[in-house]
């Protein structure tokens, strides 16, 4: 069964289409979509082969002339160079404008496609392929696209991007048997976030999200069209109400979406953190990934939250306990000084000048924007999540 979501903006109208196969359809789809027969596929190199060659073989089938380029998922290599490297290959392969360039791969593939499709001869269709969780319950709608920068204190990320709603979003859910388990955890901290913010939309999305951790962490498939869905209704609520985020003070404001993030952001511009445990050595990337990065920001806000008087002690441990239900340790290790963290969040791009904005729960559903909350509170918070061993 196909289960479809729908974002509906003034400017753009478009499905998320969630189901076991989905990728199977894509010749057809963009058939009906685009007067055009020629695409351009940006792939994330990780994908097995199976996965990427059914994907061509349906685009042929519908008659589609698609030209390919791969690309490394790895955030230091989320740069202008690699856009640049694309654009160059779309104006090579002779693509039009009307010609839809597609995203396959996680949210990094698809933050990079987008803005390539942005760009490109001043803006072409794109259509996600997500294939991470993460990428299915969040990055691939919603329309934002960009690429990090490399500055002398460290990555910012995303400081350079677009807004470019896709034609379509398909999340084919039998792509994800070949995510390791570290990334769909790192797409459960996402999970919990929407989780945290969906009040107006699904009020009991966090005890359901929470109550089912175990099942979802084994990716049971009945579970998780429901948690995909139902997270994709949570962030269209807030990209119909503010699609290019420029409401900063009321509870529909999509900055809400941005909740864990100043803290998440700051935590993975420095190299060298990681979860408290062995976690990350089975990994090459001496990096925090972004969800756990966002599942530790989670904890960071309810922490300061509750220390500015915002909420509940009770409530605050809950988040705690969920995000600890990932399986992730409550402390970061490596080299979190706490005061450079603060800093780097002041100039965080949500920030204002350099004044702190931070998005804070106030009940397991519902986040308040607080503006310049007391910064040693903050700096107190981000201490408390590092390992003292
Ligand atoms: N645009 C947005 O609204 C938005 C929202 C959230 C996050 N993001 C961005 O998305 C990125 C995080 O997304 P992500 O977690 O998907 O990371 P990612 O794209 O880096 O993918 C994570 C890893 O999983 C691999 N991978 C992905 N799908 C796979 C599969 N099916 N099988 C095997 N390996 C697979 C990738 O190659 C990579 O190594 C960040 O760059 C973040 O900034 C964007």
């Amino acid at each position: 069964m196909t289960r479809t979501a729908r974002i509906s903006l003034p400017t753009a109208t478009y499905d998320i289409a969630i189901a076991p196969r989905a990728l199977d359809e894509i010749g057809e789809r963009l058939a009906y979509l685009f007067k055009s027969r020629r695409a351009f596929v940006v792939v994330d190199g990780n994908l097995p082969d199976a996965l990427v060659e059914n994907v061509l073989t349906r685009l042929d089938e519908a008659g589609f002339d698609a030209a390919t380029s791969a690309i490394e998922a790895v955030e230091t290599r989320k740069t202008i160079e690699v856009v640049s490297r694309l654009l160059h290959e779309c104006a090579l392969a002779g693509l039009d404008r009307g010609d839809p360039i597609i995203a396959l791969g996680g949210g990094l593939t698809g933050d990079v496609a987008g803005f390539v499709a942005a760009t490109y001869k001043r803006g072409c269709p794109i259509v996600q392929c997500p294939t991470s969780l993460l990428a299915m319950v969040d990055a691939s709608v919603g329309g934002k696209t960009g690429v990090n920068l490399a500055l002398p204190d460290g990555l910012r990320k995303n400081l350079v991007g677009s807004f470019h709603q896709p034609s379509l979003v398909l999340a084919d859910l039998d792509a994800l048997a070949s995510l390791p388990d570290r990334q769909f955890r790192s797409g459960l901290g996402e999970c919990l976030k929407h989780a945290l913010i969906s009040d107006a939309v699904d009020r009991d999305l966090w005890d359901w999200t929470a109550s089912h951790m175990e099942h979802l962490l084994g990716r049971d498939a009945n579970l998780l069209p429901q948690l995909i869905e139902r997270g994709v209704n949570v962030k269209a609520h807030f990209v119909q109400s503010d699609e290019r985020e420029q409401d900063t003070n009321s509870a529909s404001s999509r900055m809400m979406l941005n909740l864990g993030h100043t803290f998440a952001h700051a935590l993975e511009a420095i190299e060298g953190l990681t979860p408290a445990d062995d976690l990350a050595l089975r990994e090459p990337a001496p990096r925090l990934l972004h969800g756990e990065a966002v599942a530790y920001g989670l904890l960071a806000a309810a922490r300061a939250a509750h220390a500015l008087g915002r909420l509940a002690e009770s409530d605050a441990r809950a988040i705690e306990a969920g995000v600890t239900s990932l399986g992730l340790p409550a402390h970061v290790q490596g080299p979190l000084d706490p005061a450079r963290a603060l800093s780097l969040m002041k100039h965080d791009k949500k920030a204002q000048g350099s004044r702190l904005r931070l998005v804070l729960p106030v009940a397991l559903g519902r986040c308040e924007i607080v503006e310049a909350p007391d910064a040693g509170i903050v700096r107190d918070t981000i201490a408390s999540i590092v390992s003292r061993d």
